[in-house]
């Protein structure tokens, strides 16, 4: 059994994970960067000078919690695409420096493929293809139909904003914070969803793509035709309301899929499927068409190494290594490039 050192700092998260081969997380450290709060989102150099700031520190750290040092160390893993491409550079120069200081193989880990990867973790017997994969985070909105280990087509993506933004705007919009989707599933838990229909989506389009930039403008004219007594008074209500326009979205797309092409597994990944009510929706529906659904626990739902390490041991395995000369992208989507 093999160890894995995996970096992750593609967005305002570092995080550093050990895993092995089998699957077992041996840790998994993740430092927010609560310096961005002031700004309402993301500073994009901000996050890589912070990334800068920790990353051999979280390392250190997560030897020690994994009760190990560098000589126990196999591979050294880091997500190379998408995100913010000077965050990505420090995991990608960070990782490259132990490599070659380490004399140790280097791969290269799609952020995207690591969120589904994450999987693997905790349900590694039912991750077996056939399979559609909802992925939503703050970036993407994706449905990729797996039809073979590691072979899969993308059948659906977001034609504007990702669900996570829509949480994340919807929360700007009405004054909420950042980011908004822990904000508003919280919030919306003490709410009435029928205080308002946001439900504004692709209903009638024969695809399975995605749109949000509706529901973003509906919550803007619902913001301005109402006082801020109204919308503070009904906080919790208006929260509810934008969760479920959100979900019926996701919901309608993705069991359609289902249905038409008859596929029995469901997997979800990424950041929203953290989402309390994506999750419970989504298990009553599933258990109705008799469809296995599998998602992470919540502490792999949002970035973390572990989920790169975890797409990183298939690539051990088939001895799938970067030279020296790897570089970061911020190119979206599934593949590296
Ligand atoms: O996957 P992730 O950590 O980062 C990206 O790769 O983008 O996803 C972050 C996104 C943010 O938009 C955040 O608001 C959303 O995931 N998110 C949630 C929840 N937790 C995180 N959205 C809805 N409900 C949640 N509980
Ligand atoms: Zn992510």
């Amino acid at each position: 059994m093999k160890k894995i050192l995996a970096i992750e700092t593609s967005c305002d998260d570092t995080s550093v994970a050990v895993i092995d081969t089998d699957y077992n997380v041996h840790a998994n450290l993740i430092s927010s960067q609560p310096e961005h709060d002031l700004f309402g989102g993301v500073v994009p150099e901000l996050a890589s000078r912070v990334h800068l700031k920790n990353i051999v520190h979280l390392t250190e750290a997560a030897l020690k919690k994994a009760q190990i040092t560098f000589d126990d160390i196999d591979a050294i893993a880091v997500s190379v695409n998408p995100g913010l491409i000077g965050a990505l550079l420090v995991g990608v120069s960070y990782a490259k420096s132990l490599a070659y200081g380490l004399g140790l193989p280097l791969i290269a880990v799609n952020h995207m493929v690591g969120h589904v990867a994450v999987n693997m973790i905790e349900h590694k017997d039912e991750m077996v293809a056939p399979y559609l994969v909802l992925v939503v985070s703050g970036g993407h909105t994706e449905l990729a139909h797996f039809t073979a280990e590691r072979e899969f087509e993308i059948v659906g993506r977001t034609i504007d904003d990702a669900a996570g933004e829509a949480f994340d705007k919807s929360a700007k919009l009405l004054g909420l914070g950042y980011p908004g989707g822990p904000i508003i599933d919280k919030l919306a838990k003490q709410g009435d969803s029928s205080y308002q229909s946001f439900t504004i989506g692709m209903k009638k389009k024969d695809n399975y793509n995605f749109s949000f930039s509706g529901l973003k403008t509906a919550i803007r004219n619902f913001i301005e035709s109402h006082s801020r007594d109204e919308l503070e008074e009904h906080k919790y209500d208006i929260a509810a309301s934008v969760q479920t326009g959100i979900v019926d979205n996701l919901l309608y797309k993705t069991l359609n899929y289902l249905d038409k092409n008859r596929i029995k597994k469901l997997v979800l990944a990424g950041g929203v499927s953290a989402n309390s009510e994506l999750r419970s929706r989504l298990e009553t529906e599933t258990a109705k068409r008799n469809v296995k659904l599998i998602y992470p626990s919540l502490k792999y739902c949002t970035d973390n190494a572990a989920m790169i390490g975890a797409a990183a041991v298939e690539k051990l395995h088939r001895k799938e290594f970067s030279d020296l000369d790897l570089n970061a992208f911020s190119t979206k989507g599934f593949r590296i490039l």
